[in-house]
């Protein structure tokens, strides 16, 4: 069976974090999750993570997605290799993928069709390589007329195998009896006293076996991440390479500034996302809608026609033809039904609100379920918490909420009917009633010309 070892042990000193470098997101999913991705993408059978520094954080991400095995000590690349001995010894028969935990773009059609080659030349080892401009810092291919003669370290390397351009990605395929073997016999006879899991190759070919080199046409896979700067450029990479995918698809964008999709998200043909946007999780977003400028959208299902501006969203649904904005705050599991209106400065949590409904200005909807073609003036509030408890509202189909009006929870609103502005209901209203709930009026006239006259 195929099986993956995925190194994650390094704690990347240069981000100045006390995270586990692969633990460091690109577009939103930890550098790991690309990796564990590509892996199961290509069918991988069984995943062993190594892990190390903040070992803790990478174990609870994973749960009980795939194994692990800890290094205690950061003694290089084999060595760490090593500390999944255990787990290779459960299944000795095919090959095993090595790959490194902070090379997010490591994808599952170079995985597959480099096994293809590793079997088909019936290779102990198969190393994954790429041709680049900048080699530096890499391990460079040392090659002859009979092909891959081993991989020198940049710390390593002579001046002459410095200018080497093709260079190491990191990934691996092992006949995983070889490994296992090749393993026991690296030394850490090198420039940084380490266990390179690169010298098993010059190894199997001293002992007779076959190595070889599959140069990706991908040259993104071997990028990773040394520090922030790194982080950022892969982020920018991963960022231009989703807005391409969905430019492809019919997506419109007249400016990118800003704009950050991750990887799971859906958007029909006809859309447009305009500067400031950022698109998360599970978010699918309809056809002909127009999304910005300054949106966040996180897990959250959009029908077609929604024109948002300056909303953010999370965790809900906005069916069709939903105006909303500017300063629209939808808060998790609320249902914006079709052709409703939501205007500036409202909040909206854990909601429905029915078709056609307008809220257009500085409202609060928590803990609600409002109709359809209500209508619910400015400042209004639904009174939801009482310092102990939260309660829900309904409001009825077509009913009328005046200006300013406190909806005192529990408390349920009859289809058509008013309620006075400034009212402040504490008790059901029935259908086609009006609420309204004032002090008398009161003009005292002359009072400021008095007051006036104190002085
Ligand atoms: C390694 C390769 C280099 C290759 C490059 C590609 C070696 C000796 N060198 O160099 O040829 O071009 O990757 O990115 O293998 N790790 C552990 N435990 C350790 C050391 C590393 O788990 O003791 C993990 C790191 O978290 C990382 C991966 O192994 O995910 C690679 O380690 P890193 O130190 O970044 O290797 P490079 O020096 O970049
Ligand atoms: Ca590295």
């Amino acid at each position: 069976m195929d099986q993956a070892i995925i190194l994650a042990g390094g704690q990347g000193k240069r981000m100045h974090a006390p995270i586990p470098k692969p633990m460091f997101k690109v577009l939103g999913e930890p550098m790991l999750e690309w990796v564990l991705g590509a892996c199961e993408q290509a069918a991988v059978a069984r995943i062993c993570v190594v892990t190390g520094y903040e070992s803790e954080q990478i174990k609870t991400y994973l749960g009980s997605r795939c194994e692990t095995a800890y290094q205690a000590e950061r003694l290089g690349t084999g060595h760490a290799v090593m500390q999944a001995l255990d787990f290779l010894k459960q299944d000795m028969e095919g090959n095993t993928l090595v790959l490194c935990g902070d090379a997010p773009f490591i994808d599952a059609e170079t995985i597959r069709d480099s096994l293809v080659r590793h079997i088909a030349e019936h290779n102990a080892a198969t190393v994954i390589t790429a041709n680049v401009a900048q080699p530096f810092g890499y391990g460079r291919i040392l090659r002859t007329d009979s092909g891959i003669a081993g991989i020198v370290e940049e710390k390593d390397a002579t001046p002459e195998q410095r200018a080497i351009t093709e260079i190491n990605s990191g990934c691996y395929w092992f006949r995983t009896a070889d490994l296992i073997d090749l393993l026991g016999k690296i030394t850490n006879n090198n420039a940084q006293k380490e266990y390179y899991l690169t010298d098993t190759i010059a190894i199997a070919l001293e002992s007779g076996r076959r190595a070889g080199a599959y140069c990706s046409k991908n040259p993104d896979v071997v990028l990773g991440a040394n520090d922030r700067k790194g982080l950022l450029a892969l982020n920018e990479a991963a960022r231009h390479a989703v807005l391409n995918k969905h430019m492809a698809n019919g997506v419109g964008f007249v400016c990118t500034d800003g704009i950050i999709i991750e990887r799971s998200v859906r958007i029909g043909e006809g859309t447009e996302i305009l500067p400031g946007t950022i698109l998360r999780g599970k978010t699918v977003i309809g056809t002909n809608c127009v999304i910005g400028p300054n949106c966040v959208i996180e897990n959250t299902e959009i029908g077609d026609d929604v024109m948002l501006n300056s909303v953010q969203a999370y965790d809900s649904r906005i069916d069709s033809d939903v105006k909303m904005g500017p300063f629209v705050h939808i808060r998790p599991n609320s249902h914006i039904c079709s052709g409703a209106a939501i205007g500036d400065f409202v909040e909206i949590k854990n909601s429905e609100v029915g078709e056609g409904t307008a809220i257009a200005h500085l409202a609060y909807i928590g803990d609600s379920d409002v109709g359809k073609h209500v209508n619910i003036g400015c400042g209004c509030v639904t009174v939801n918490f009482d310092g102990v408890k939260k309660s829900r509202c309904e409001i009825g189909d077509h009913a009328f909420i005046g200006c300013n009006t406190n909806l005192i929870a529990p408390v349920k609103l009859g289809k058509d009917c008013y309620t006075a502005a400034g009212t402040t209901v504490t008790a059901d209203i029935p259908d086609y009633a009006l609420a309204i709930d004032r002090g008398t009026l009161q003009v005292k006239e002359g009072y400021t010309l008095r007051k006036f006259a104190k002085k």
